[in-house]
C-alpha cells in the first residue's frame, strides 16, 4: 500500500512537470491555451494528498510503535 502510494507520487510529480512545461512552452510560443493553465490543478491535488500520506507515514509508524501501557 506504501509503495504504492509512492510509486503515485512519483508518477504523478513526473505528469505534474510535463504539464508545467508545456505551460510554459505555449507562454514562450506566444500561445497561450487558457484550458492548459488549470490542467496542473489535478495532478497537484494528487500530489498533496499522497504527499501529506507520504509525509504523515513516519510517525503514524511511531505512534503504533510506542507501548501500551495500561
Ligand atoms: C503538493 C504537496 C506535496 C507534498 C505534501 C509532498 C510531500 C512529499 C513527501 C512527504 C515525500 C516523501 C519524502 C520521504 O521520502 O520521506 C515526497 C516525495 C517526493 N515528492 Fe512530493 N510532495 C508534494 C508535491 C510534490 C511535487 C509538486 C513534486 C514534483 C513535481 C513532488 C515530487 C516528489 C518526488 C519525486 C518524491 C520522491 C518519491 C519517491 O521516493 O519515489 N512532490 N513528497
Amino acid at each position: 500500500m506504501n509503495i504504492w502510494i509512492r510509486q503515485i507520487h512519483r508518477w504523478t510529480a513526473i505528469a505534474f512537470t510535463v504539464v508545467v512545461i508545456a505551460n510554459f512552452v505555449a507562454l514562450g510560443v506566444g500561445r497561450p491555451v487558457m484550458w492548459l493553465y488549470y490542467v496542473p490543478l489535478l495532478p497537484l491535488a494528487v500530489l498533496l494528498l499522497t504527499g501529506l500520506y507520504l509525509f504523515a507515514l513516519p510517525y503514524a509508524v511511531r505512534w503504533r510503535s510506542v507501548p501500551r501501557t495500561g
